[in-house]
């Protein structure tokens, strides 16, 4: 398939390795750890979708005890996405600092690829507030420590929010319909509520086709997964049948066919009703899924 025809279709990054093979290099980049990932897939065409004010909505400030807002970003690649959402959340223009101390943010950002999180580290504006860490997230022993130690320091044990963005495919694609299914569950058990933006099954289809076609490697779990199909829908199934969450509100669809889907604990957050601005959406949502 051409490249301009997969850029149509959403499979940025396949579309972009065909066009550039060397963007793969070295090892193909096999869980999406491409190096100028944000180079085609730029932060701000998930960011306009998303309402500045979203945490501050989430999360009213209560009372005189000033607990930041704490945030964990999975597969967060070298850190342009991480930064860009810490600076549309505060409402930060270019060169600022955080203005609103009475409200801080605080994210935890891990990706599997240490390179990009040395990169990300060395490039972050806002070192007191993003933290990067290497992490396979998928494992468990490491996962436990390195996020309880962080929870630790501020006397939590889960995050408020958890941001998910274009990573639940590599997961699938390298840990099978098992791999996915425990990674929701690990996000769903760690965060109030969470952010996905998952890639459509066209995105399977051609990472598959691309990695055939190098004859670098091919997904093990490819032609075995049985979760396919309308990958959105799926991981709203997963999410709201088996792992106790609730759909909030779709922001609506990337110009690449992702959504961006907010989902909320059901049963731990008791303390934080859905805001009456985003019920709207839920209803209309409900809806559609
Ligand atoms: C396609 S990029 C998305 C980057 C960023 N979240 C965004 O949307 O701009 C997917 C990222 O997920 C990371 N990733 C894949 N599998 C992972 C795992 N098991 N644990 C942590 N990170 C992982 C990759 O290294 C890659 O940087």
């Amino acid at each position: 398939m051409a490249a301009s025809a997969e850029l149509a279709g959403g499979g940025v990054e396949e579309a972009q390795a065909e066009v550039n093979p060397r963007i793969l290099e070295p090892g193909a980049s096999p869980f999406g750890n491409f190096p100028h990932y944000s180079r085609f897939h730029p932060p701000e065409q998930r960011l306009c979708l998303l309402p500045p004010e979203l945490l501050r909505r989430l999360f009213p400030p209560e009372g005189p005890e000033k607990r930041p807002i704490l945030g964990l970003d999975v597969g967060c690649n070298s850190g342009d996405l991480s930064v860009a959402l810490y600076k549309h959340f505060l409402s930060l223009r270019d060169g600022e600092n955080c203005s609103d101390a009475s409200r801080e943010l605080r994210l935890l950002c891990c990706d599997i690829d240490p390179v990009l999180v040395e990169r990300a580290e060395k490039e972050c504006p806002f070192p007191d507030a993003l933290t990067f860490i290497t992490l396979d997230f998928m494992n468990e022993k490491t996962r436990k420590i390195l996020l309880s130690s962080f929870l630790s320091q501020f006397g939590r044990s889960v995050f408020d929010i958890g941001f998910c963005m274009s990573i639940t495919m590599w997961i699938h694609l390298n840990h099978g319909d098992h791999g996915l299914w425990e990674f929701l569950a690990h996000l769903s058990s760690l965060c109030h509520y969470l952010l996905v933006e998952p890639q459509p099954w066209k995105c399977y289809r051609a990472a598959a086709r691309r990695f055939r076609k190098l004859g670098l490697r091919n997904f093990d779990h490819f032609h075995s997964l049985t979760i396919r199909g309308d990958m959105a829908n799926q991981i709203v199934q997963i999410l709201t049948q088996d792992h106790g969450m609730e759909l909030v509100c779709c922001f609506g669809n990337t110009s690449w066919d992702r959504s961006l889907l907010l989902f909320r604990a059901k049963y731990t957050i008791e303390a934080h009703p859905i805001p009456e601005s985003l019920i709207e959406e839920k209803e209309r949502n409900r809806l559609r899924f």
